[in-house]
Formats: C-alpha cells, sequence, structure tokens
C-alpha cells in the first residue's frame, strides 16, 4: 500500500467514525426493557419487524445512509406536526444512539 493509498484509508475510516455512534454501554436489563420498548411501543407505529406501517420502515435499508445523529435527534425530539413523538422523557442520549445501532445493523429482537 502506498503512501497516498494509506492515508485514503484513513480519511475514509476517519469519515467512517464521524457519522457513526459509538455503542453505549447499557446494563443487561436496561438492553432487553429498551428493546421490548422498540417491538412494543415503536412497533406499534413502525410494524413489529420495524418493516413500515404508520411510520416508515427502520430497517436497515431503509436507514442506509441517513445520518446516526440526525436519526438519534428524531428518536428524541419526535417530527413536530407527524405521528411521530419524542421519546426524551423515557430515554437518555445514549439509550437513543443504543436503538439507532440496533435499527441500522439490523439486530432488532
Ligand atoms: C405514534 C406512532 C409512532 C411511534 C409510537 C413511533 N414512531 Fe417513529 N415515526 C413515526 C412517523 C409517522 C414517522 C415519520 C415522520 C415524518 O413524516 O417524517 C417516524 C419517524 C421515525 C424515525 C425517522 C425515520 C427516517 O427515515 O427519517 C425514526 C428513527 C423513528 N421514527 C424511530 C422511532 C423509535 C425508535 C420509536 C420508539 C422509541 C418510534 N419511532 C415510535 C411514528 C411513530
Amino acid at each position: 500500500m502506498t503512501h497516498v493509498q494509506r492515508a485514503a484509508t484513513l480519511a475514509a475510516v476517519a469519515s467512517a467514525l464521524v457519522v457513526s455512534l459509538a455503542w453505549a454501554d447499557i446494563a443487561a436489563p436496561r438492553r432487553a426493557a429498551l428493546s421490548n420498548l422498540l417491538v412494543q411501543d415503536c412497533g406499534s407505529c413502525h410494524g413489529l419487524t420495524m418493516r413500515g406501517g404508520l411510520g416508515p420502515a427502520l430497517t436497515p435499508e431503509a436507514l442506509a445512509g441517513k445520518p446516526p445523529v440526525m436519526l438519534r435527534d428524531v428518536i428524541l425530539h419526535g417530527r413536530p406536526g407527524t405521528p411521530m413523538p419524542p421519546w426524551q422523557p423515557f430515554l437518555t442520549v445514549e439509550e437513543a444512539e443504543w436503538l439507532v445501532q440496533v435499527l441500522i445493523n439490523g439486530l432488532v429482537p
């Protein structure tokens, strides 16, 4: 690998890091509760398998290319003027980021 190629690879890795969120360190019981919330509450609008319903699909394919930070903010603050409610009263920032990771990695239980 030449220096130029190496620099390009590092730049690509760095930009990938900027747009992705780190997996939050959330305790197992809370992860179970969040998974339950995702299927029961989010699933009531987005579909039990996240393929869409009243709300749009939240599958990895549907979310591809959407900035994770934007998705996190939609979860926390909702989309005013749409049925998407704010979940900030129930979720920390880290928990919303964890849900985004579950969704974009297709790990919905
Ligand atoms: C009452 C119905 C409802 C519930 C419950 C709900 N959503 Fe939504 N959600 C929507 C709708 C409708 C939209 C699309 C809003 C719009 O038109 O932009 C949306 C949008 C989103 C988006 C943005 C998708 C995109 O492609 O931009 C995300 C992410 C999301 N919801 C996640 C969640 C999560 C996670 C939960 C549970 C914690 C949840 N939603 C619960 C209705 C709901």
